[in-house]
C-alpha cells in the first residue's frame, strides 16, 4: 500500500509510532557509531554554527571549518568582535556568502542586545536572522531539550519510506505533512537524542542512494521496501533549471600589486572579493576579450608586458554554472581602475575570494613556487 495523504495514513502512523520510535532509538544507543564534534554538544552557539556549516557542505567537509571557527572564537561574543573580513575568509569555499553575513549579524546581535547570551526558547531564536524551523528546532531540542522536530532532507527520506508517502518533499503540502508527522512521532522526553538518532539514521542507513535495507532495523515494516518503492522516494517536485554565467576575470598586475574589489551587488559572492570582471552568457576569444572596450579604457595604450589566459574554470552553484577564464595581464602603466584596490600580491592571498578565485590563485601560487 503506497498512500500519499498525511489524513489517510493518520491510523498507521498511531500504530507504528512505538515500533519507529523504539526500533530507532534502540538502533541508535547500540549501533550508531557516527561521531562528530557537535554531537552531545549543549552550548548553543557551537549547534547553531555546526548547523548553519551542514546547511552548505556534507558532514566530513563540515568538520574542519567548524573546528577552525571554534578554534579562533570560541564564543559569540568573539566572532561578534572579529573583523568581519576574517569571518568571510574562514568560510571562504562554503558558498552562499549571504549566510555568513547572516552569522556575523546575529553574533552582533546577541553580543550587543543580549549580553552575549543566546536565546533559550524557539520563538525567540526563530526570530534571529538566518534562522529558519530548521535550524531553530536543531538548536532549542539539542541545547535545551525542548520538544521540536528537525525536518531536513534526511528526515523527510526516512518519513517518505517508512510511510509509503508520494507527496513532493518540496511541494508545500509535503512540507506541512513531513513537519507534521515529524511532529507526531518525535519522542518528547527525549527530543535532543531522537532528532540527532533520526538525522544520523538518514544519513547512515537509509541513505539516498543504495540504503542498508538488508540490515536496516526498520525493514520489518517500512512500507517503501514491502512495495519495492525505495528507489521511488522520496519524491522531488522541482527540477532545477540552471543558468550558465561566464566570468572572464582581468587579472590587472602593476608593480606587483593586483587590482580587487568588494562585490557589493545583491548577486553571488556578495561581499567577497574579485578582479575586474567581464561578464558574457557566453563563451569569447582571447583576442575579442583584449579588444573588449572596457579592457581598453581601463589600460588604454599600456604597454603589455605579459598577459596569459588560463585554462577553463568551472564552478557549480546550486542554480547557476559558472564558467571562466583568467587573463594575467602585467602592465608597465598604471591603469584605469576606478573602485578598486592595489593589493600586493602576497596580501592578496588573505582576502575572501569566492572559490573559482581561490582554485586559480592556489594554481598559480604553485606555479611560481
Ligand atoms: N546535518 C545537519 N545537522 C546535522 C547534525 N546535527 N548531525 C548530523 N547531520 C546533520
Amino acid at each position: 500500500m503506497i498512500i500519499n495523504s498525511f489524513t489517510q495514513s493518520k491510523d498507521f502512523v498511531i500504530k507504528n509510532k512505538v515500533y519507529f520510535t523504539s526500533e530507532l532509538l534502540r538502533w541508535n544507543s547500540k549501533e550508531n557509531k557516527r561521531l562528530m564534534p557537535w554531537k552531545g554538544e549543549k552550548d548553543p552557539y557551537k549547534i547553531w554554527l555546526s548547523e548553519i556549516i551542514l546547511q552548505q557542505t556534507r558532514v566530513e567537509q563540515g568538520v574542519d571549518y567548524y573546528n577552525r571557527f571554534i578554534a579562533t572564537w570560541p564564543t559569540i561574543t568573539k566572532l561578534a568582535r572579529a573583523p568581519e573580513v576574517k569571518v568571510f575568509k574562514m568560510w571562504e569555499g562554503l558558498g552562499y556568502y549571504a549566510r555568513c553575513k547572516n552569522l556575523i549579524a546575529t553574533a552582533d546581535f546577541i553580543a550587543k542586545n543580549l549580553k552575549g547570551k543566546f536565546p533559550d526558547t524557539y520563538e525567540a531564536i526563530l526570530d534571529l536572522k538566518g534562522i529558519g524551523p530548521y535550524t531553530a528546532s536543531a538548536i532549542s531540542s539539542f541545547a535545551y531539550n525542548l520538544p521540536h522536530a528537525v525536518v531536513d532532507g534526511n528526515v523527510s527520506r526516512v518519513l517518505s519510506r517508512f510511510y509509503g508517502i508520494t507527496n513532493p518533499i518540496d511541494s508545500a503540502e509535503g512540507k506541512k505533512i513531513f513537519a507534521r508527522l515529524a511532529e507526531d512521532l518525535l519522542d518528547k522526553k527525549q527530543p535532543g537524542i531522537y532528532n540527532q538518532a533520526l538525522m544520523d539514521f538518514g544519513a547512515t542507513i537509509c541513505k539516498p542512494q543504495l540504503p542498508l535495507c538488508s540490515s536496516c532495523p526498520l525493514n520489518k515494516k517500512c512500507t517503501a521496501l514491502i512495495n519495492s518503492q525505495v528507489g521511488f522516494l522520496p519524491v522531488k517536485d522541482k527540477k532545477l533549471i540552471k543558468k550558465t554565467r561566464w566570468f572572464y576575470y582581468f587579472v590587472i598586475e602593476y608593480k606587483g600589486s593586483l587590482y580587487v574589489r568588494k562585490r557589493l551587488t545583491k548577486d553571488i559572492w556578495e561581499n567577497l572579493f574579485e578582479f575586474v570582471l567581464i561578464e558574457t552568457n557566453k563563451s569569447m576569444t582571447s583576442r575579442k576579450l583584449h579588444d573588449h572596450p572596457q579592457i581598453i579604457k581601463i589600460l588604454g595604450e599600456a604597454i603589455i608586458s605579459k598577459s596569459k589566459i588560463s585554462p577553463v574554470y568551472r564552478q557549480e552553484l546550486s542554480h547557476q554554472s559558472i564558467i571562466g577564464q583568467f587573463i594575467h595581464i602585467k602592465t608597465k602603466k598604471m591603469p584605469v581602475l576606478e573602485g578598486y584596490s592595489a593589493i600586493p600580491v602576497k596580501k592578496s592571498y588573505k582576502l575572501p575570494f569566492p572559490k573559482f578565485i581561490t582554485n586559480y590563485l592556489a594554481e598559480i601560487k604553485q606555479d611560481s613556487n
